[in-house]
């Protein structure tokens, strides 16, 4: 007999859509059945008698109301199959409610990082409930460079013995694209005013740039892996995060004013990339977590023209794992943004928990 999951997705924005597309061209021995799609944070496709949902025209499909989180988990927790969750969208209050899921046997596939990045509290409680027997289980690879494999390789040398020296990357896609076009290690006369504004032209940025210079993202990404590790961090401001954004424009009112008076600041970064580059070195925005040290924390970083992170192009992320095992650092480096591999890393992991709990 052919085995199968019940699937419940919330979100069908980016992410979302490329994952539902590629759930339709999924092959495999297992069967997924989606029993809920809220295709918004309004409207949701599901039925009561379990259905599955008709994903060929899930866009224009007559809807009702979504549920609510408690309403949902008492839905999910009496269908016939066992049950993943699929968040694919940032918001804090599904998060949140994570334990909740878990406890009752669901399963969750993520890339919101929200849960795994706040106050250590719920954290502790995703990881507890999940360790307790017939609770869910918690798979969240593209929380961190995307569909990278970064989190599933990194679990595996912390669960087998390894050692954690440090690890050190690339983690935004947005600010490795300004670095690696604004400090290069050939000269050249671009200020970082504008390679700020080209990266909001072509769609990198957030709407409003200063939500990636401010260093938040990247600070979230670094606490997960720093837990991982075991470095216990309490939040994602609870260690140094260097801000991009001058004092001075923090508070100025739209994103246009912000970039409009940005050029006036272009002085401070430029002196450092020259000293950077008369020393052979070029200026990458980095996370770091130093388990040696207990240490975790987030900025520019200088690195010899013959690094691996010197040679970065496009928007890609890389990261570097040092531990005992590997004195040499690993190191994964890829595309860590986009639709099509954020979305397959979480598919990935849909299919992953599948396999152990279908049937
Ligand atoms: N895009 C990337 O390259 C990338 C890379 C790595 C990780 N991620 C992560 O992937 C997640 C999704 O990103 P995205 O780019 O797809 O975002 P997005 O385009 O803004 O899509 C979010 C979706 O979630 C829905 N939503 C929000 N709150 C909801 C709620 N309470 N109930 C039901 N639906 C709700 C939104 O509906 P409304 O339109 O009604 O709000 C929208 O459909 C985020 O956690 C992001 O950090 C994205």
């Amino acid at each position: 007999m052919t085995r199968s999951v019940d699937l419940a997705i919330i979100g069908s924005g980016v992410v979302g859509s490329a994952y539902i597309n590629q759930l339709k061209n999924l092959k495999g021995a297992i069967k997924f059945n989606v029993i809920y799609l809220a295709r918004s944070s309004k409207e949701a496709l599901y039925s009561k008698d379990y259905q599955p949902v008709d994903l060929s025209n899930y866009k224009t499909a007559k809807a009702e109301p979504i549920l609510s989180l408690d309403d949902l988990v008492n839905y999910l927790k009496n269908a016939n199959k066992p049950v993943i969750l699929v968040d694919n969208t940032s918001n804090e209050s599904i998060a949140n409610y994570y334990p909740n899921f878990i406890k009752n046997g669901i399963s969750i596939a993520t890339p919101n990082k929200k849960a795994f990045s706040s106050n250590l509290k719920i954290w502790k409680e995703i990881w507890d409930s999940e360790s307790q027997a017939n609770s869910g289980i918690v798979y969240h690879e593209s929380t961190v460079g995307a569909g990278l494999p970064i989190i599933g390789p990194l679990k595996d040398l912390v669960l087998t013995g390894d050692k954690i020296d440090k690890i050190e990357g690339i983690f935004s896609g947005t600010l490795s694209y300004i670095f690696n076009e604004f400090s290069t290690i050939e000269k050249n006369d671009i200020k970082f005013s504008d390679i700020v504004k080209k990266a909001k032209d072509l769609g990198y940025t957030e709407p409003d740039p200063r939500d990636d210079l401010n260093g938040l993202d990247v600070a979230r990404k670094v606490t997960i892996l720093a837990r991982i590790s075991g470095l216990e961090v309490e939040s994602p401001t609870s260690f140094p995060v260097e801000s991009l954004i001058p004092k001075q424009l923090e508070s100025v009112e739209s994103s246009a004013e912000f970039l409009e008076k940005l050029p006036e600041f272009d002085n401070e970064i430029q002196k450092i990339k020259d000293e950077a580059f008369n020393n052979q070195q070029v200026l990458r925005f980095i996370g770091e977590v130093d388990l040696k040290n207990n240490k975790a924390s987030v900025g520019i970083g200088k690195y010899s023209f013959d690094h691996p992170f010197a040679s970065l192009k496009g928007s890609d992320n890389v990261v570097s794992i040092k531990s005992e095992r590997y004195p040499n650092p690993l190191i994964i480096q890829g595309a860590g943004a986009g639709a099509e591999v954020t979305a397959h890393g979480v598919l990935a992991d849909t299919v992953k928990i599948a396999e152990r709990i279908a049937n």
